[in-house]
């Protein structure tokens, strides 16, 4: 008889709290469908998770084991392949736009959408003049700023500086006695690259000071933004306040140079334009815009270049016949070359052709940018699906270029699938699209291209633990940050 009543007991507390949690797993979704009710259309297939934190612990979850890609295919188990999906991530209700045409429609609809990046990434990389502006503020001061940058004319004029980072990093990483941090080593030569570019060659003292705090500033991105001791995101944002401090008396020892009216050289870099340009209504930017500027583009200029050398050059060594073929290409550049040249130029870059679809092909698989965020500013209709005024859109363009549709076996790093092939419209868009395309694609390819170059021709990489589990927040990279040994081969 007891145990018949504790049996009783037991079975009616079980039941109780699974529905309790089966309400409480619904309350999210039926908030948002009653706020939403009186609307034309419906809100597209998904789920919204638990109340305040949505999915995010879920999508947390998928990235940070390894999957980043079941999170898309799950949604498609269960709601179908709209490409179109309702979820609530990074404390927002969101859509999750992963279809080639829907992707491209909202990257290029100024209208209707604007940067919607969650919070954790606003408050640390700032930039105001790039992104709380309206979009004629922003085509305007783009122009400005990013000729030094843009275009093979420009690029061209680093060429030399470029060779010389590269082939001495190389020489270096190659005599060290123990292995590296492959990721690390890399952040190093591309650090060196974009302050050169941006900041000539006179600034070499902010190289040696900046140290490891953007990596803490990226590491900070995709964070939960709480703002105390012991979380990352607390952690990025002190590393923020550092990177400030160190490059406050750079703009002002160059403020200083230009009221001396002092030659600044023959070429004007990124940090003289800061401080020239004005904005439409012609007024010169504040410090605090100049530094938050140059935070922001040093950190965009830097970190994803940093990911996409330490990919490509896995990818290589990983797959010995593209490594072979990549090589062979090299060594053919060298015996066209003339005696008289000893040093990389243009040309040749553009020669290498089998080069340029591994770079493509790594591109496509590290998805260093895995999504692109936006806000809807109105509410909108998505091939029959609301998308609701105020709600986050994720460009899942990872997901895109993850599908065997418009990629046969997608996991495959085969840079052949490039040859004589050009993308459909919104199948391959790892810089983007619209009026905020990365304007540092030449620049990557360059950077990337020179330095396979070396590395084909004079270096292999010996991997310390080839089958590191992968992370994939805040970006993708094997989780000892690729430790691994620089080998010269003689
Ligand atoms: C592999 C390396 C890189 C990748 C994958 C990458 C990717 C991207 C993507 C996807 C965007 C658009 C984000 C959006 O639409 O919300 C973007 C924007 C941007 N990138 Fe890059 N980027 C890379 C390297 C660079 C470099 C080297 C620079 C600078 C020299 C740079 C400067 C910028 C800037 C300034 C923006 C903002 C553009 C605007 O809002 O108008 N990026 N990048």
């Amino acid at each position: 008889m007891e145990i018949q009543y504790w049996s009783w007991i037991s079975i009616s507390i079980a039941t109780l709290l699974t529905c309790y949690f089966i309400v409480l797993r619904m309350l999210n979704g039926w908030y948002y469908d009653f706020k939403l009710r009186n609307k034309d259309y419906p809100l597209p297939p998904g789920h919204m998770g638990w109340p305040l934190v949505g999915n995010l612990l879920v999508f947390l979850k998928h990235f940070l084991s390894g999957h980043p890609d079941t999170f898309i295919t799950n949604l498609i188990l269960k709601y179908g392949q709209t490409g179109i999906y309702k979820t609530h991530l990074y404390g927002n209700p969101s859509i999750i736009v992963c279809e080639p045409e829907m992707c491209r429609r909202v990257l290029n609809d100024d209208l209707n959408f604007k940067l919607g990046y969650p919070k954790s990434i606003k408050e640390l990389i700032k930039c105001r003049p790039m992104v709380d502006v309206t979009d004629a503020e922003h085509r305007h001061f783009r122009r400005l700023i990013t000729p030094p940058f843009v275009g093979h004319k420009a690029l061209a004029v680093y060429l030399e500086r470029l060779e010389d980072i590269v082939v001495n990093s190389l020489e270096e990483l190659s005599s060290m006695k123990h292995p590296i941090e492959l990721l690390k080593e890399m952040k190093k030569v591309s650090f060196k690259a974009i302050v050169h570019i941006f900041m000539g060659s006179s600034n070499q003292y902010i190289t040696t000071k900046i140290g490891s705090s953007f990596t803490d500033l990226y590491n900070g991105m995709f964070s939960i933004p709480i703002n105390a001791p012991g979380f990352t995101f607390h952690k990025a944002l002190k590393a923020r306040k550092k990177l400030v401090k160190i490059v406050q008396p750079v703009v002002d020892e160059r403020r200083v140079m230009m009221k001396k009216g002092e030659e600044i050289g023959d070429k004007k870099d990124l940090m003289d334009i800061l401080l020239e340009v004005t904005d439409e209504n012609g007024r010169k930017l504040e410090d605090e815009d100049i530094i938050d500027l140059l935070i922001g583009l040093l950190f965009a200029g830097h970190e994803s270049t940093a990911t996409g050398l330490m990919w490509s050059i896995i990818y290589l060594t990983q797959n010995p016949h593209v490594w072979k073929k990549a090589k062979e290409e090299q060594e053919e550049i060298l015996r066209t070359r003339p005696a008289s040249e000893k040093k990389l130029n243009l040309n040749e870059i553009k020669q290498m052709v089998y080069l340029s679809q591994v770079i493509n092909e790594m591109l496509r698989c590290a998805n260093i940018a895995f999504s692109f965020f936006r806000e809807a500013t109105t509410d909108l209709n998505i091939n029959g699906y609301l998308i609701p005024k105020g709600w986050r859109v994720l460009v899942w363009t990872r997901a895109i270029h993850m599908d065997s549709k418009y990629y046969p076996n997608p996991e495959e790093f085969d840079p052949s699938r490039w040859n004589g092939y050009t993308a459909k419209a919104g199948t391959f868009m790892p810089f983007g699209a619209g009026s905020r395309l990365c304007p540092g694609g030449d620049l990557v390819k360059l950077e990337i291209s020179i330095f396979l170059h070396y590395f084909l021709l004079n270096y292999r990489l010996e991997q310390i633990n080839p089958e590191c589990p992968i992370t994939n927040l805040p970006v993708s990279k094997p989780k000892d940050n690729c430790l691994a040994k620089v080998v010269k081969i003689s």
